[in-house]
């Protein structure tokens, strides 16, 4: 499989502190799945926001479909971006739209015609067990209702790379099953997965998954090749 990503000797440091993320590398191979796990506080969103391009590294490499991530002109980064879902950890939808335009809005923003919106999103919505909220805003939803919706938003235009933060964090064990199974139908479909999580049950449920574990900021195992165990705790 050809590199999708590929990471060398990333640094990240906010402000003047310590480094958040060190000398991390690995490569995602193109359709692939990985899990990305480590304690609370080890660097996992900050080493998501590296992918999804919402911060550049303080020192390192990154090349991303085939081109320098790090110098990219910021005028090509939205283009970018729209070749990636990003599941936030805290959810970010749009609080004034509705359930259905916030899963509907990638799509718009990428210029699809309005007739062609209804029918995905309608599905998106059943597939993540909200076809009865489909007017209802943000604010009067639950944390796993928005999670959901913001799930949905993330996978609807089929991205190249799906960045998942947590996104099981506020739903129950089987909704959780549900959407990994989602992950898991998009990734056969050929998208590059990558969930960070610290739900070992879920860990075992992609048999195929790689794993990378951050500990302090740093990549335990920098090829991100290791299966995973599918019957252990150990990761
Ligand atoms: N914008 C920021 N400015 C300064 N420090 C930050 C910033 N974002 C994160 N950090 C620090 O970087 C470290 C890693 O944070 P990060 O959010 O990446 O961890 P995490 O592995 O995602 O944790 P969690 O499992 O709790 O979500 C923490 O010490 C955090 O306080
Ligand atoms: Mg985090």
């Amino acid at each position: 499989m050809a590199n999708i990503v590929q990471f060398e000797n990333v640094g990240l440091r906010y402000g003047g502190g310590a480094e958040t993320l060190s000398d991390v590398s690995f490569t995602l191979s193109s359709g692939a799945f990985y899990f990305l796990t480590g304690a609370s506080g080890a660097g996992k969103t900050s080493l998501l926001k590296l992918l999804y391009l919402a911060q550049r590294p303080t020192r390192g490499g990154i090349r991303m479909f085939g081109e320098d991530a790090v110098t990219l002109p910021r005028a090509r980064i939205p283009g970018f971006r729209r070749r990636i879902g990003v599941v936030f950890q805290d959810f970010r939808l749009v609080p004034h739209l509705s359930a259905y335009d916030n899963i509907a809005l990638p799509l718009r923003v990428s210029g699809v015609a309005e007739s062609d919106i209804d029918a995905p999103v309608r599905e998106m919505l059943a597939w993540v067990g909200l076809d009865q909220r489909i007017e209802a805003k943000p604010p009067t939803l639950s944390g796993g209702e928005q999670q959901r919706v913001a799930i949905a938003r993330a996978v609807i235009g089929r991205p190249e790379i799906l960045v998942a933060d947590e996104p099981t964090g506020n739903v129950d064990p089987d909704m959780a099953e549900r959407l990994l199974h989602l992950f898991d139908s998009l990734n056969r479909l050929g998208t590059t997965v990558v969930v960070a999580t610290h739900d070992f049950h879920l860990l075992g449920r992609i048999p195929d998954a790689r794993m990378m574990r951050l500990d302090k900021g740093r990549l335990l195992d920098p090829t991100g090749s290791l299966r995973f165990p599918p019957t252990g705790e150990g990761a």
